[in-house]
């Protein structure tokens, strides 16, 4: 079986520190793979990668068959807006712009009519729970909620991979856990597979797979059909 998305050997210094130093890992269909290792390990400089948002010094990304890294910048974005969803760990919603809009703006991309994305914005939030802050800007929300149409904007587009790097880093543990189980749930429902950067144990526990790094490298075997 061919994975979904296989990163391969990957190098990828800034100035002189080395953030990865052969690192690699694969994500299959739907799955949900934990990414584990302390702090400066070099999880975010990993995902980073593998999203297509950082390019390696070296090393291979691989995503449905297709070289990230030998792809344009705009290509690469594209890429994101219409295949990949994020989810961080704060400050990533648009401040200026209510819950509702910020939901909404994947699909305002994606050139569906505002009207629908208006609509289906709503039903995300309705989902998460957080249908009361539509018309609210994340300056008037508790750091749940924030996180919460995060999520819904992670996944209103219907992304064939979520990235999520410390999404409950910033919240209480009852908060964090209930924003984990409904991106994990609602991931489910859509089909797509999740790469969740943590350093909570507990979060693993919900992974199908973990993958640990360590300066700079990982322990997440790549199947030998893979270039492993
Ligand atoms: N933009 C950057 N500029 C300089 N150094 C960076 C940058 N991003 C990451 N690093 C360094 O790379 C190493 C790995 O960082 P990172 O991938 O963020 O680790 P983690 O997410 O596991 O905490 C660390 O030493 C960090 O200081
Ligand atoms: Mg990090």
């Amino acid at each position: 079986m061919t994975a979904l998305l296989t990163a391969t050997d990957l190098h990828r210094s800034f100035g002189f520190t080395p953030a990865l130093a052969g690192a690699g890992m694969h994500v299959d269909d739907g799955e949900v793979v934990a990414i584990m290792g302390p702090s400066g390990s070099g999880k975010s400089t990993l995902l980073h990668c593998l999203a297509g948002i950082l390019l390696p010094d070296s090393g291979s990304v691989r995503y449905q068959g297709q070289e990230l890294t030998g792809l344009s910048e705009q290509r690469r974005s594209a890429l994101r807006r219409s295949d990949f969803g994020f989810v961080f760990q704060f400050g990533q919603l648009v401040p200026e712009l209510t819950a509702e809009e910020n939901v909404a703006m994947p699909l305002l991309l994606a050139r569906v009519g505002a009207r629908r994305a208006r609509c289906e914005a709503g039903e995300w939030l309705e989902r998460l729970g957080v249908a009361t802050v539509a018309g609210k800007r994340s300056g008037e929300m508790s750091g749940g909620q924030a996180q919460r149409v995060a999520v819904a904007r992670a996944l209103v587009s219907r992304p064939r991979v979520v990235f999520a790097d410390e999404p409950t880093g910033a919240l209480d543990s009852l908060n964090g856990e209930q924003v984990l189980h409904l991106l994990l749930e609602a991931a489910k429902e859509t089909g797509a597979a999740v790469v969740l950067v943590t350093h909570d144990a507990r979060v693993a526990a919900y992974s199908d797979r973990e993958v640990i790094v360590r300066d700079g490298r990982t322990n997440g075997r790549i199947p030998a059909e893979l270039g492993g």
